[in-house]
């Protein structure tokens, strides 16, 4: 099968099996072995880029800034255009590459690949809308405005779990503003994208500029060599809270930015009044969905004492009809875990939970039967706000549940924790949603109303607060990331008064 998907998506194996591209030509520095997480099954060797191959890609990828930066922005966008066309033919097939290499079901991937193609779009749009302020200045005769310029190489670190919309999200709004692109993919879905840099290699070849997005492969040691890179002026990163905390760090001390999108520990509070229906499906699936493996997965609910024990038996319901298996079959809708490591923090953290005191209301257990070791049951656990382990983020699909008996303290739990990326309630109260979407609400940079907590539109920006890191991506305004402002003050008249009336006579 994997064969299949990649000669239809062009890739080609030398004969050892091992994918070469012009971002990766030495390959001294060794492989990623990648096997899918459904089966077990070899997929391929992906070579780790040496430090001279990363060293020579950003040498490349300054070059073409310097000549990209010229092309006028809706000219960068045609070519976008160009891009998010391909993808549209090639979605199928990389929807399945992404299944096989991550294990998610084919209609996420789908959904995956569907946010590349919008983010593609906005960016087209985007390359015309690159707006800056224009003032009115204090001064006769003198005109203020700002304009917004590209900053240089972006450096993308995305996560397994989105193996190529995270990086579009980066890399589209990046490029319409004039920027080129390195990408450091996860060690652990490296293969999507090779496939995504070998779709639209011609299109940038034919277009003359054939560097604007390039690829670096392996784990930490290639991340942290980008993030050291002078010429590397932003550092956009996807992942857990300790790798961009180092990411972070690396980048202040030499003054670049950083742009974050890490952990979250997501809440939904569900009051009396609430659909629970809707509700429900809602919960099931921000927690069980992407076997639990979104940065927006539904982590804890925070649910009234009142409508407890209707809602807790409606999910029992809903997770007993909930099919685990192969997610190329479109009837499972659960999935594997990624790897092994996370099958026994997936383990540990249920253990952990019941030892201070919670108790399984559905799931718990490793589902065996399966084509590999790393599917799980979805789980539900009944926690109180004094337990510890759910403040944690495990990506995995656990949901503790959390009785509440106001909207304050169901606001008070949602806040409790370190992350702060997304946030929803259920209710039909508008006193009540209001209240939540305050600024004595959730402190999250998402929070809904009435839909769960993942599975946010690319027009939005994207991301949170805390240790979430703060940054902002895809849609709104945070094409502004990506670029540098500059203020401008112009004078067309024939004195040169000062601002603040400050007087200098000469
Ligand atoms: C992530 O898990 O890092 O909102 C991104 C969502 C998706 C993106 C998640 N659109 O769930």
């Amino acid at each position: 099968m994997i064969n299949q998907i990649l000669s239809s998506l062009a890739i080609e194996a030398n004969n050892s099996g091992t994918y070469l591209g012009r971002w990766s030509n030495e390959g001294s520095a060794g492989h990623l072995n990648l096997v899918s997480p459904i089966n077990s099954a070899a997929l391929a060797n992906v070579l780790i880029s040496t430090a001279s191959e990363i060293e020579l890609t950003v040498e490349q990828s300054h070059e073409q800034f310097l000549k990209w930066k010229l092309l006028p922005a809706p000219r960068r966008g045609e070519i976008i255009r160009q891009v998010g066309n391909l993808f549209r033919e090639k979605k199928s097939d990389l929807a399945k590459l992404i299944t096989v290499e991550m294990g998610k079901p084919l209609s996420e991937s789908e959904g995956e690949v569907q946010e590349l193609i919008d983010i593609c779009d906005f960016a087209v749009g985007l390359s015309r809308m690159l707006y800056g302020l224009s003032m009115h200045s204090e001064r006769p005769n003198h005109r203020m405005y700002e304009q917004w310029h590209p900053l240089g190489v972006i450096g993308v670190i995305t996560a397994f779990n989105f193996p190529v919309a995270v990086w579009a999200w980066n890399a589209m709004i990046a490029a319409v503003c004039g920027n080129t692109v390195i990408w450091k993919a996860s060690e652990k879905t490296p293969l999507a994208a090779v496939a995504c840099l070998k779709i639209i290699e011609p299109i940038f070849a034919k277009a003359g500029f054939p560097g604007v997005f390039s690829l670096v492969t392996g784990g930490a040691t290639v991340g942290e060599k980008l993030c050291k890179d002078s010429r590397v002026p932003l550092i956009s990163a996807t992942g857990s809270t300790a790798m961009g905390r180092k990411v972070g760090m690396l980048a202040a001390e030499r003054f670049a930015r950083s742009l974050l999108e890490l952990g979250g520990n997501n809440a939904i509070i569900v009051l009396e009044d609430a659909d629970l229906e809707l509700a429900a499906r809602g919960i099931a699936f921000g927690a069980a969905g992407t076997t639990g493996q979104r940065c927006t997965t539904t982590r804890r609910l925070l649910v009234h004492r009142s409508v407890y024990d209707k809602l807790v038996s409606r999910l029992k319901v809903i997770y007993s009809g909930i099919q685990i298996g192969d997610p190329i079959d479109r009837s499972n809708l659960i999935g594997p875990l990624i790897d092994q490591p996370a099958v026994d923090k997936f383990l540990d953290a249920i253990k952990r939970s019941l030892a201070e005191g919670g108790s399984i209301i559905s799931g718990g257990n490793l589902t065996p039967g399966k084509p590999s070791a790393l599917f799980v049951e979805p789980t539900i656990i009944l926690a109180s706000k004094t337990h510890s382990v759910p403040k944690e983020e495990t990506f995995a699909p656990i949901l503790y549940v959390i009785p509440v008996d106001t909207l304050e303290e169901a606001i008070e739990i949602n806040n409790s924790v370190v992350h702060g990326l997304s946030s929803a309630i259920f209710s039909n109260n508008l006193r009540a949603t209001e209240l939540f979407l305050s600024a004595s609400g959730s402190d999250c940079g998402i929070a809904n109303v009435n839909i769960g907590t993942s599975g946010a539109e690319i027009g939005g920006a994207f991301g949170g607060e805390k240790e979430t890191g703060g940054g902002r991506e895809a849609g709104s305004d945070s094409w502004k990331a990506y670029m540098r402002r500059q203020t401008s003050t112009i004078n067309y008249g024939l004195d040169l008064p000062l601002a603040q009336g400050v007087v200098f006579k000469v």
